[in-house]
C-alpha cells in the first residue's frame, strides 16, 4: 500500500486503478495541468534535465530517489501516508468518535473551501517563481529552485486528489478553476494576498521559501490533525517535502549573510552604499526584505478573531499546531486567549474567547518557530564579530487584515502617524531603490561549482553529491 505505483500513468499509494471513474477523471485533469505547467512553470526550462528527487515511497526510510529528469516529465502523483484504522478524532464537538473516511455533509462546504485556500497557494508559488531560473546564482540553487517548484505541483495533484475523490461535480469544477486563477491577475488572481505579491529576485525567493513556506507547514500541520482522515494523510506526506522547501529558504538568506559579512570585513566598512559598491548586500537592505515577507506572511493565518476559526476547530475540521501534543480539554469552551488590539494610539492586549481567536493561536505558534531562524541566522554574523543583529518585526507591523489592519505601527510596536509613516516606509520596507539594487546582483551561474559574488557556497551539496556537481544539464 505505501509503495507507489509507477507503472500507472498517475504514480499513486491510493489504488487508484480500482476506482475507474475516479481515474477517467484525474487523467482528464492531467493535460490541463501539464498545459498548466508548460505556460506557467519555470521559463524556458522543458529541455533541461535536472537532478530531482522523486518520491517512490511514503516511508520515511526511503521515500526519495535521485536523478536526472525533464520537469514535465516529472511522476507528479498521488501520495497518502498509511491509514491508522483506529484513527479518532481528537479535538472538538466530535471527540472521540472514529475519524471520518468520507465527507460529512453537514461539512462540505467548509471542507471544500479548506482545501481549495490550501490548493490554491501551490500553483501560485510556482507562478511567482517562474522567472528566478533565469537568475540562478548557481547550478546548484537552480535545481533547489525547480525542486521547490516541481513539489509544489505535486501538492497541488494532493489537493485535486480530494476534491475529484469526495466532492463530486463541485470538487472537480474547483480542479478547473485551480488551473485557471494566475498570480498577480488582476481579473483571476490567486486567493491570498501573499500569492498574489511578485518575487523577482531570488533574496526575495528565499525570504519566500523561509517565511511563506513556514506558513505552509503551519497550516499543513494543522490540517494533518483533521478528523477528515483522507486530508490528515495527505497533508502529513507534504509536510516531508515542506521541511526541504524552507531548508532552501534558511540555507539560502544564511549564505547571503555569510558573504555580506565577509566583504564587510574585507572592506573593513559596514556603510551599506560601500557594501553594495563591493557587490553584496547590505544587511540593513536583508532586515527590509525580512520585514516585508514576515509581516507578509503573518496575515496569511486571517483575522485575529473569527467564527469561522471556531467552527472549523469545534467541527473538527481543522486543529491547533501539535493538537495531539496539548494536554488541555481540546473543546476550548470558556478558555481564553490574549491578543492584541489598538486602544487610545496604542497597542494593547486584550482577552478573548479562544476558540475566535484560533487564527491568532496559530500565528503566534508561527511566529515562535520562524524567529528561532533568524537568531540562527544572526549566530553567522555573530561569528564574524559583526555588531549588527537581524529582527522579526512586531506582530502589528505593516499588517492588512484583521484588527490590526487599520493602524501604521513601527517594526518596533509604535503606533505611528501616516506622516511618520510615510518619512520612514523606506527604511522599513524595500524600497524601489533597494530593489533595483538587488535586481542589479541578479545574473546567471551555470559553471558547476561557481556561485554568484553575493552568495557563499553551500557547506555541502545535495544527496551527498559534490557542490560542483551538474545539477542541471542544460540541451
Ligand atoms: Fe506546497
Ligand atoms: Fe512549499
Amino acid at each position: 500500500m505505501s509503495t507507489v505505483n509507477y507503472s500507472e500513468k498517475i504514480p499513486n499509494n491510493v489504488n487508484l486503478a480500482e476506482d475507474r471513474t475516479l481515474q477517467r477523471a484525474l487523467e482528464h485533469w492531467q493535460p490541463g495541468f501539464l498545459n498548466w505547467w508548460q505556460d506557467m512553470g519555470p521559463d524556458g526550462s522543458t529541455a533541461y534535465d535536472v537532478y530531482l528527487r522523486t518520491a517512490v515511497s511514503v516511508d520515511p526510510s526511503g521515500w526519495a530517489q535521485f536523478g536526472y529528469v525533464k520537469m514535465p516529465d516529472y511522476r507528479w502523483g498521488i501520495f497518502l501516508n498509511p491509514a491508522d484504522q483506529d484513527r479518532r478524532i481528537h479535538f472538538g464537538d466530535h471527540l472521540g468518535e472514529p475519524a471520518w473516511q468520507d465527507v460529512p455533509g453537514e461539512h462540505r462546504a467548509n471542507l471544500r473551501r479548506i482545501i481549495v485556500t490550501q490548493g490554491d497557494t501551490e500553483p501560485a508559488s510556482v507562478e511567482q517563481q517562474r522567472h528566478l531560473g533565469l537568475t540562478a546564482p548557481s547550478l546548484y540553487d537552480m535545481r533547489n529552485l525547480f525542486q521547490v517548484n516541481v513539489e509544489e505541483g505535486r501538492h497541488l495533484w494532493a489537493m485535486v486528489y480530494l476534491l475529484h475523490r469526495y466532492f463530486g461535480r463541485d470538487g472537480r469544477e474547483e480542479a478547473e478553476a485551480l488551473l485557471e486563477r494566475r498570480s498577480g491577475d488582476a481579473n483571476n488572481p490567486r486567493i491570498l494576498a501573499a500569492f498574489n505579491e511578485k518575487t523577482p529576485d531570488w533574496l526575495s525567493f528565499f525570504m519566500f521559501t523561509y517565511f511563506t513556506d513556514r506558513d505552509g507547514k503551519f497550516q499543513l500541520c494543522a490540517l494533518a490533525e483533521s478528523g477528515f482522515d483522507p486530508l490528515a494523510r495527505t497533508t502529513k506526506f507534504m509536510l516531508t517535502e515542506e521541511a526541504h522547501h524552507m531548508f532552501v529558504g534558511e540555507s539560502g538568506v544564511s549564505r547571503i549573510i555569510q558573504r555580506t559579512c565577509e566583504v564587510m570585513k574585507q572592506i573593513d566598512s559596514d556603510a551599506p552604499d560601500k557594501v553594495r559598491a563591493a557587490g553584496a548586500i547590505d544587511l540593513a537592505t536583508i532586515q527590509r526584505y525580512l520585514n516585508f515577507h514576515f509581516s507578509v506572511t503573518i496575515d496569511l493565518f486571517g483575522a485575529d478573531q473569527s467564527s469561522n476559526a471556531a467552527t472549523f476547530y469545534s467541527s473538527g475540521l481543522k486543529g491547533r499546531y501539535e493538537e495531539g501534543k496539548r494536554t488541555d480539554d481540546h473543546l476550548l469552551q470558556g478558555a481564553s486567549y490574549r491578543l492584541l488590539d489598538v486602544c487610545g494610539g496604542a497597542v494593547v492586549e486584550k482577552e478573548v474567547p479562544m476558540l475566535n481567536a484560533l487564527n491568532e493561536v496559530l500565528r503566534d505558534d508561527y511566529i515562535k518557530d520562524s524567529a528561532a531562524g533568524v537568531q540562527r541566522w544572526n549566530k553567522v554574523i555573530e561569528k564574524t564579530g559583526i555588531p549588527f543583529r537581524l529582527k522579526v518585526p512586531h506582530k502589528a507591523f505593516h499588517r492588512s487584515i484583521g484588527t490590526l489592519a487599520g493602524v501604521k505601527v513601527s517594526p518596533e510596536g509604535n503606533v505611528v502617524s501616516e506622516a511618520e509613516w510615510n518619512a520612514r516606509r523606506d527604511a522599513w520596507l524595500p524600497s524601489e531603490a533597494d530593489r533595483a539594487f538587488v535586481a542589479s546582483l541578479m545574473g546567471r551561474v551555470v559553471e558547476p561549482g561557481r556561485f554568484a559574488h553575493w552568495i557563499a557556497p553551500p557547506a555541502m551539496g545535495i544527496n551527498r553529491q559534490p557542490v560542483d556537481f551538474e545539477y542541471v544539464r542544460f540541451n
